[in-house]
């Protein structure tokens, strides 16, 4: 049996989702079937998830214009993230 937390809700390149308090950003979004979240730098290709321990970075979004770990940060209720642009 799944016990959720307090279901909240985020948005995610303007779009809202349903999230549930505590879960990562990563989780949150891959759950609603979301797994695109920022482009690779040279071959603009569609980068996600692939670590999910803080270490590969491929999972960066951007948070009030600062980019973090979508597996390492917790989704929270009217949290406003972007995907990751270029640098
Ligand atoms: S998936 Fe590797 S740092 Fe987030």
């Amino acid at each position: 049996m799944i016990v959720r937390t307090e279901e909240i809700l985020f948005e995610f390149d303007g779009e809202t989702y349903n999230g549930f308090a505590g879960e990562s950003i990563a989780a949150a979004l891959l759950r609603v079937g979301v797994t695109h979240l920022r482009d690779a730098p040279n071959s603009q290709t569609p980068r996600g998830m692939f670590c999910v321990m803080g270490v590969c970075q491929e999972c960066v979004v951007e948070i009030n214009q600062r980019r973090v770990e979508a597996c390492r940060t917790k989704v929270s209720n009217g949290l406003k993230i972007k995907r990751a642009s270029n640098v």
